[in-house]
This record gives structure tokens, sequence and C-alpha cells, in this order.
């Protein structure tokens, strides 16, 4: 597991998407793993540049996000369909049907882990983007969930509707379920980017770099997995020793 620090998100942002602009170069096909959520935005300002430069297209590419909240109407706003078209595929060369949300219409919602076979059909994650919670999730995979877990229809925490707030008017109005990946899901992909910045962070954070994997923190999963990097601002940081 490598641990990246640097200044700032913005910094973060630029490393990420540097790794994911180098993956798409070696593999114009390349499958990626995506996130929503307050951290991946400045990687995906970056990447939009990037792709405004010419540096890089999304033409031959393919993504599947991690979540989807479950209880929202068909084109709500604060659906991570949305929020994914707002952030990014709107403004790149990516052909719509190519990038999956899963889905939380009533049959999907049978058999959550089909999401997980239509990824093997794709040929697998080739770089996983992940966000971490305060509580050290990934994915919704909140505290106590099985390392081996794969897609499914999860419960969200108190601690994660009130950290999701501030997305909505107010905390009533966030759904409590969702769809994830899984963990066992997650650690199919050949590569992860884990990027965490803030102050709020730094407890998980500490926890991933000292704790064996335990399933009180999620994020320690990714002690299991050959090829993960971590990128954190000074914040983010601030409890593990240099
Ligand atoms: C989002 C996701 C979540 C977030 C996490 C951090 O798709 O799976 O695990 O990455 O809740 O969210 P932010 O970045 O908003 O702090």
């Amino acid at each position: 597991m490598e641990i990246i620090t640097l200044n700032d998100p913005l910094a973060v942002g630029k490393k990420t998407a540097e790794i994911f602009i180098k993956a798409i170069e070696k593999k114009p096909n390349a499958i990626l793993g995506l996130a929503t959520g307050s951290s991946p935005l400045p990687t995906y300002q970056e990447l939009i540049k990037a792709h405004k430069n010419h540096q890089v297209s999304f033409k031959n590419v393919k993504t599947f996000n991690l979540d989807e909240y479950v209880g929202l109407k068909e084109g709500d706003s604060h659906s991570y369909r949305h929020f994914m078209n707002e952030n990014l595929f709107n403004h790149l060369d990516i052909h719509k049907p190519n990038t999956h949300i899963p889905s939380v219409k009533h049959e999907a919602l049978d058999h959550p882990e089909q999401y997980d076979e239509l990824i093997k059909q794709a040929g697998g994650i080739d770089v996983q983007l992940l966000g971490l919670g305060v509580n050290g999730h990934i994915g919704f995979n909140e505290p106590g969930t099985k390392f081996d877990s794969l897609t499914s229809v999860v419960n969200l925490t108190p601690s994660t509707i009130a950290a999701n707030a501030r997305f909505f008017k107010n905390e009533s109005e966030v759904p409590t379920k969702a769809v994830s990946m899984g963990l066992g899901s997650i650690m199919q992909a050949k590569k992860i980017v884990l990027i965490a910045t803030g102050l709020n962070k730094s407890e998980a954070i500490k926890h991933l770099v000292e704790d064996a994997p335990n399933e009180n923190w999620p994020v320690t999963v990714l002690k299991n997995h050959p090829n993960v990097t971590i990128i954190i601002d000074e914040q983010a940081a601030s409890q593990i020793k240099k």
C-alpha cells in the first residue's frame, strides 16, 4: 500500500487524475470504477480539463460507479446518476451507455449481485477510485460489512446519513438505503486508488495505517489488496506518524 501525502485537495485531484489518464493512455478501452461525493470533484475537474486540452479521450472507456441511493424518484437531482452526468460525463466524449450506475429498478433490487456479473463480463475494473467515509466506509459498506460481500442493498448508518445531509434540504430527506458494490466486489479491481481529504477523515486514515484488516473499519480490507495507492492531503494525514 503506497501512501502519497500532498498539500491540499487540489493537489490530490491532480495526482489522482494523472493516474487515471495514464491508465487510459495505456489502455484506451480501460474499465474505470468511479465514486461520487465531494472528494472526487477536483479529480473530475482535472479529467475534464485534460479532455478539453485533447490530452485524453474517453471514447472507448467504460465506467462503473460504486453506488446509488434507493428510494429517490427517477431523475431526482440527488441521484448519483445525476451527480455523475453533471460533474463528469456531460463534459467528456464518453458514450453514456458505457457509463454504469447500480440499477435501483424494482427487478434489479431482487438481484443486485448481477452488477458484479456485468463488471466481470466487461473484463473487470482496471482502476477503481474510492472516497472514504468518516466511519471508514468505502462504497456504502458500513462498519460490520463482510469482507467478501458482493453488490447488495444496504442500510446507511446515522453517521453517513448525517454526513450526506449537506447535499439535501434537510437530514430527513436523505435516503436510508442504497445499492452498493460490496467489499468483495471492490477488491476484484486490478488497481485501487483511495482519496481522502480534510480533518474529518484523519481518524479513518489512522485506522487504515495502524490496524490489521478488521470489519469495524471497512477500509482496512484494502490491506489485503496487492495494488493500492492512498492519496491524501495534510489534514487527512494529521493523525499518522511521519
Ligand atoms: C460515494 C461513496 C462513498 C463516499 C464517501 C466519502 O460513491 O461510495 O463511500 O466516497 O462517503 O464521501 P465524500 O467524498 O463526500 O466525503
